[in-house]
C-alpha cells in the first residue's frame, strides 16, 4: 500500500495531484473560473449537486465567525452520534483547508493510505472516518494555494475518499460565508446545517447573513447550537452570562431552533486540545450529556429526509 503525502513545496499542486486524483477529474485552469461558479451558484440556485458514493446523508456544521466552537462541535457532534447511534456509521470531513483541527482534536496525524482503487483510505479514531487536508500537508509549511486549488483540494476530500459506507458525514467548515462553503453547497445535496454561534453580537451578525445564505439557497437548517453561553462561576456554581442572550432573538428572526445552549468548559477546551473530545473523555459530563442531545436532535432533524 502507499501512502498519500503532499507537499507544500511542490512547485505545482496540480500535478502532485495526478497521483492521486481519478482519470476522470480535470483540473479547470482558468483563473477566473471559481468567480463564475459562484454567480452560477447565487443566480441560478443549485445547479448538479452529486452526492458522495455511499454516503447517506451530510450535515454541514456552520457559522459566520470564526473561532465560536464549530470544530468543537463537529468532533463532539460525530462522537455522540456514534455514542447514541453505535449502529450508524459516522464520518468527519475537516473542509477547513487553511487552518486544520481535525487531525488535532481527533489525535490522527498519519498520511492516508491509497487504495486499489486510488482512493485515499479515510484515517479513523473513536469508530469515526475522518479526512482533512491536515493529513495531507506538512504542518510547518504554510499553505499559500488560492481560489482554485482550494476547490481541487476540497474536492479531493470529498470524492476521492473511500467514505462509504456512512450514515451520516459531518462537515466541519472553515470561518465565513465564502467560496468553500458557496463550493460544499453547490456540488453537494446537503441534509441539514447547524450554525454554531456565539450570543455576542458580532458572532450573531456572521451567523445571520449565513443563515440567510442557507435559506436563499435552500438548504435545510436543523438549528442553532449556541456556544460559550455562560461559565460557572467556580466558587458558587452559579452560571454566570457573559455575552447576552442575542441567539433567542435570531432564533425568532430567522424562525430557526436553538438545539442546545453550551456553557465555557475547561475540560471541554482541554478535552479537544488532548484528542479526546469531551464526550468521551468525560462521558457523563453535563457537557458531554448536553451532545448527546444535541446528536439526537441532528439524528431527529435527518430523519425527515430519509422517511
Ligand atoms: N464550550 C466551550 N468551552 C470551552 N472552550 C471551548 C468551547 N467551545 C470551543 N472552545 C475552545 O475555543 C477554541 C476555538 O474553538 P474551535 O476551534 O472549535 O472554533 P472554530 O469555530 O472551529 O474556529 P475556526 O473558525 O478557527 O475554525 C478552541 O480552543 C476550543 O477548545
Ligand atoms: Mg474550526
Ligand atoms: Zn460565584
Amino acid at each position: 500500500m502507499r501512502r498519500f503525502i503532499l507537499r507544500l513545496q511542490t512547485p505545482n499542486f496540480i500535478q502532485t495531484g495526478r497521483r492521486w486524483s481519478s482519470s476522470r477529474s480535470s483540473l479547470p485552469n482558468k483563473k477566473n473560473e471559481e468567480d463564475n461558479r459562484r454567480q452560477q451558484v447565487m443566480s441560478k440556485g443549485l445547479p448538479k449537486q452529486k452526492p458522495i458514493d455511499g454516503v447517506k446523508q451530510i450535515l454541514l456544521v456552520a457559522s459566520g465567525k470564526g473561532g465560536v466552537g464549530k470544530s468543537t462541535t463537529s468532533v463532539n457532534l460525530a462522537t455522540a452520534l456514534k455514542v447514541v447511534a453505535p449502529e450508524k456509521q459516522i464520518g468527519l470531513l475537516d473542509a477547513d483547508i487553511f487552518g486544520p483541527t481535525i487531525p488535532l482534536m481527533m489525535n490522527l496525524n498519519q498520511s492516508p493510505l491509497l487504495n486499489e482503487n486510488g482512493l485515499m483510505e479515510p484515517l479513523v479514531n473513536y469508530d469515526i472516518k475522518c479526512m482533512s487536508m491536515g493529513f495531507l500537508v506538512d504542518k510547518k509549511s504554510p499553505v499559500i494555494w488560492r481560489g482554485l486549488m482550494v476547490m481541487s483540494a476540497l474536492d479531493k476530500l470529498l470524492r476521492h475518499v473511500a467514505w462509504g459506507p456512512l450514515d451520516y458525514l459531518i462537515v466541519d467548515t472553515p470561518p465565513g460565508t465564502g467560496d468553500t462553503l458557496l463550493s460544499l453547497i453547490q456540488n453537494l445535496p446537503i441534509n441539514g446545517v447547524v450554525i454554531v454561534t456565539t450570543p455576542q453580537k458580532a458572532s450573531l451578525d456572521v451567523a445571520r447573513r449565513g443563515a440567510k445564505m442557507f435559506q436563499k439557497l435552500n438548504v435545510p437548517i436543523a438549528g442553532i447550537v449556541e456556544n460559550m453561553t455562560s461559565v460557572k462561576c467556580p466558587s458558587c456554581n452559579e452560571h454566570i452570562t457573559l455575552f447576552g442572550k442575542g441567539s433567542d432573538a435570531l432564533s425568532k428572526e430567522l424562525d430557526v431552533v436553538i438545539l442546545k445552549k453550551f456553557p465555557l468548559n475547561e475540560e471541554t477546551a482541554e478535552s479537544g486540545d488532548a484528542g479526546r473530545p469531551i464526550v468521551l473523555a468525560h462521558p457523563n459530563s453535563t457537557q458531554a450529556n448536553l451532545y448527546k442531545a444535541l446528536a439526537q436532535d441532528v439524528i431527529h432533524f435527518l430523519q425527515r429526509d430519509l422517511t
